[in-house]
């Protein structure tokens, strides 16, 4: 039951200075720019400083979207922190979080879903919102993939990046806001893309360290089926309990892994590449912070107007996916 329309009322972002482009990644790894930009459309990402971990990048997106929603940390009222690369295990990032920005009266909690894990954030803050339990609720993406990626493994070291998006949920007028949410989860594909050392199965010792395993392991092709497969109906499934369609669909923004994913459910939803946001070229996958990010830069740069239906649609480990239309 919804007592309440609830929407996105404040964005944000921040990325690292540092900049990581192909042609240092051709000095590290066996690759070249051109494969790198076919293969992916990525050309540069962004990498934390050594004093930054992900609490701090979340601060400066969280930051911005709470003074473009015209309120204080103290307004907040839960902080929910997507995301795979949390400062440490715990407290959570959410509650360092907290306690950087002087959030005092909110309640904070992490959210493990991946690259999926900002919808799956969305969710279930809009949810809470909508039954009255709150009123204002900051969801962040933010990761520092840099600091569980392996520069001498070519398969992976060229997709990541570091960055932070934010937004604030609150309630909108009656025609705005979230129409749906379409959430899943298949763990049988849980191995296709992993780090599976430093938890309670394979605690941090030096065999694990030697194996790398507080790596990323990631099987690129077989993530690859599964996004091209799940992207496209995600989306569909969306749309479809909205009570929408493709043609309704002003602005695509989806998970930012590789142009190839990305085409391809823009030619499943019969979209030209102008009804995506994509900014992959420059920041390559930041896993739980590259959907908000990108909506952050979809906002700043006047791509989204009042009353214009968005679709947001991810996929990532565990294996997850996700999607939502709102009215903004
Ligand atoms: O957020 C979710 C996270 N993950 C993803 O979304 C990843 C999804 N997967 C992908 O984006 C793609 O699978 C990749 C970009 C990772 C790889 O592209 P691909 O077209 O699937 O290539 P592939 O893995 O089939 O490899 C093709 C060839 C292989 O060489 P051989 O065996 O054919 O001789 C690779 O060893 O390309 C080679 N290769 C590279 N060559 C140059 C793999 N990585 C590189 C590289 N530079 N960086």
């Amino acid at each position: 039951m919804s007592l309440y329309p609830v929407g996105i009322i404040g964005t944000g972002k921040y990325v690292p200075e540092r900049i990581l482009t192909n042609q240092e990644l051709e000095q590290m790894v066996e690759t070249n720019d051109e494969w790198i930009v076919t293969r992916t459309g990525i050309r540069e990402r962004r990498l934390a400083s050594a004093e930054e971990a992900t609490s701090d990048l979340a601060l400066h997106a969280s930051k911005k979207a709470i003074a473009a929603a015209g309120l204080t940390a103290e307004d907040i009222d839960l902080i929910i922190v997507a995301t795979i690369t949390p400062d440490m295990f715990f407290p959570s990032t959410a509650c360092l979080l907290q306690d950087k920005l002087g959030a005092k009266k909110a309640a904070a909690f992490d959210l493990s879903a991946a690259c999926s894990g900002f919808i799956y954030g969305l969710a279930t803050a809009s949810n809470m919102i909508a039954t009255g339990m709150y009123k204002h609720v900051l969801v962040v993406g933010a990761e520092t993939l840099s600091r569980i990626t392996d520069y001498t493994d070519r398969n992976t070291c060229i997709l990541f990046g570091d960055g932070a998006g934010a937004v604030v949920l609150g309630q909108v007028e009656e025609g705005r806001g979230f129409r749906s949410f379409e959430l899943g989860a298949d763990g049988s594909g849980g191995d296709l893309l992993k780090v599976c050392g430093g938890g309670s199965r394979v605690p941090a010792s030096e065999a694990s360290l030697s194996a790398k395993q507080h790596f990323i392991h990631m099987a690129g092709n077989d993530v690859f089926k599964f996004a091209v497969r799940i992207m496209g109906s995600a989306a569909e499934d969306a749309l479809q309990k909205a009570g929408m369609t493709k043609e309704d669909i002003n602005l695509l923004v989806p998970h930012q892994a590789n142009i190839r994913i990305i085409n391809s459910a823009l030619t499943r939803l019969d979209l030209s590449e102008e009804k995506a946001m994509i900014n992959l070229h420059k920041y390559g996958n930041m896993s739980a912070a590259s959907i908000p990010v990108a909506l952050a830069e979809a906002v700043e740069e006047g791509r989204v107007q009042q009353g214009d239906c968005l679709v947001l649609v991810g996929f990532g480990g565990g294996l997850t996916w996700g999607a939502s239309v709102l009215v903004w």
